[in-house]
């Protein structure tokens, strides 16, 4: 413990002026602590507008192809791919998740063919694909674990064979990283990653993202059975602590700036890579501030995510990766 008394200790001399502040920095944020998720839709040299996240777009595989270009060359190391699947093609079963030709597996294929050097992430869930919005198989009324996991790790092969770099399962399956692990040595692709949505809370912050991949009118019922419940902080540690034993190469805690203290437990207590995810509902209720002229957008937007990493994130999923660079690359 360091102990200062006043006069002879002023904190604030170290404040005084910009320099000295430089100097006694304790963290900072840079372009390479940025994933940014990206939706992709169906069709041609289209993009659409989500009403509840500001400046997001949903891009046709060939302009998001350009986005992908775009992070490349703002130094953005990675992106991850979020599909929003026709109506039509949503079954009780979710089946469209497996299926090498979906979405998401095309738009993988046309971003490693000609942007080959930016790293891709595939979420690993079905509630894009399933008709009643729910991220696993149902049996009789509820979310089968072990059923579910089969499917996962189809889904995941198939990411992984369109060339997916890591696969990140969200979806809070118990044992469904060891299980997507054993298929991936199986398949003799011991290269591909798992960066694990360990703790995922049952949040009201996801509703943007659901509007976004349209599954908020197909979603009845909550997450509940699968996802954490947010009065938890232990039960996030035992999910991390499994996960990693299973085979993750790093976790995700989710959502992010309410749960700033699972970051900084998690990072303290297992010393592994940890990203946080700013997710939509935190991302909207940024640009709706902004947007009534109550808050700074750049400085609440670069104030956010700095706070991560003070909590000891190596990273951070959000949507204003984009602004984010071109203000870092000034
Ligand atoms: C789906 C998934 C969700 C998010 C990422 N993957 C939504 C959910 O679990 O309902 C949320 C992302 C966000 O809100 O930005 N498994």
């Amino acid at each position: 413990m360091i102990i200062g008394s006043y006069p002879n200790s002023r904190p604030r001399r170290n404040r005084q002026s910009a320099w000295t502040r430089n100097l006694v920095r304790e963290n900072s944020l840079s372009v390479n602590d940025l994933i940014w998720p990206l939706f992709v839709q169906e069709g041609e040299n289209q993009s659409s507008d989500i009403s509840s996240m500001p400046n997001v777009k949903r891009w046709t595989i060939d302009l998001i192809v350009e986005q992908a270009a775009k992070a490349k060359e703002l130094g953005i190391p990675a992106i991850a791919i979020f599909p929003q699947t026709p109506a039509d093609k949503k079954t009780e079963d979710g089946y469209e998740g497996v299926n090498p030709d979906n979405l998401v597996c095309r738009t993988v294929r046309a971003i490693k063919s000609q942007v080959p050097d930016i790293g891709v992430i595939c979420d690993v869930a079905l509630d894009p694909y399933t008709s009643h919005g729910q991220d696993g198989l149902i049996r009789d009324g509820y979310i089968d674990n072990d059923l579910t996991i089969e499917a996962l790790v189809n889904q995941s092969l198939m990411q992984a064979q369109a060339g997916c770099d890591i696969l990140a399962p969200s979806d809070m399956m118990d044992g469904r990283i060891v299980s997507i692990r054993d298929m991936l040595e199986t398949k003799k692709m011991p290269n591909v990653g798992i960066m694990a949505y360990s703790a995922k809370y049952a949040s009201a912050f996801y509703g943007p993202f659901r509007d976004a991949v349209g599954s908020t009118n197909n979603l009845k019922g909550g997450k509940e059975t699968y996802q954490m419940d947010p009065a938890n902080t232990d039960e996030a540690m035992r999910e991390v602590s499994m996960d990693i034993a299973e085979g993750a190469d790093s976790i995700i805690v989710k959502p992010g700036m309410p749960y700033l203290d699972i970051i900084e437990r998690v990072t303290t207590e297992f010393k592994f890579p940890t990203y946080a995810y700013q997710v939509s509902g935190e991302y909207a209720m940024i640009h709706a501030a902004a947007g009534n002229g109550w808050l700074d957008l750049e400085k609440t937007m670069m104030e956010s995510l700095l706070a991560f990493k003070r909590a000891g994130a190596s990273g951070i999923w959000t949507y204003f990766a984009p602004d984010v660079a071109k203000i870092l690359n000034r």
